[in-house]
């Protein structure tokens, strides 16, 4: 489903920019321009963000050995 029709940028491509490493709306925003002209797209792109930011959290919580919890010795 296209979220920001200026930029032509999907809810995929934000599901995949934070796979990728965006870890927050600014972060997609500034990745793949997501609510920079316009901006009527703001809300949805945001709740997009926060939703799969949400399914990524809960996937790390269900790891024995959560990504984020290993130290380099
Ligand atoms: S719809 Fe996203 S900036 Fe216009």
């Amino acid at each position: 489903m296209y979220v920001c029709l200026c930029q032509g940028v999907t809810d995929g491509q934000i599901r995949d920019a934070i796979f990728e490493g965006c870890c927050s709306y600014r972060d997609v925003r500034e990745t793949l321009g997501v609510a920079s002209q316009c901006g009527k797209c703001a809300c949805l792109a945001k709740q997009v963000v926060r939703e799969t930011l949400n399914e990524v959290q809960s996937s790390q919580a269900a790891l024995a050995y959560p990504a984020a919890s290993f130290v380099a010795a």
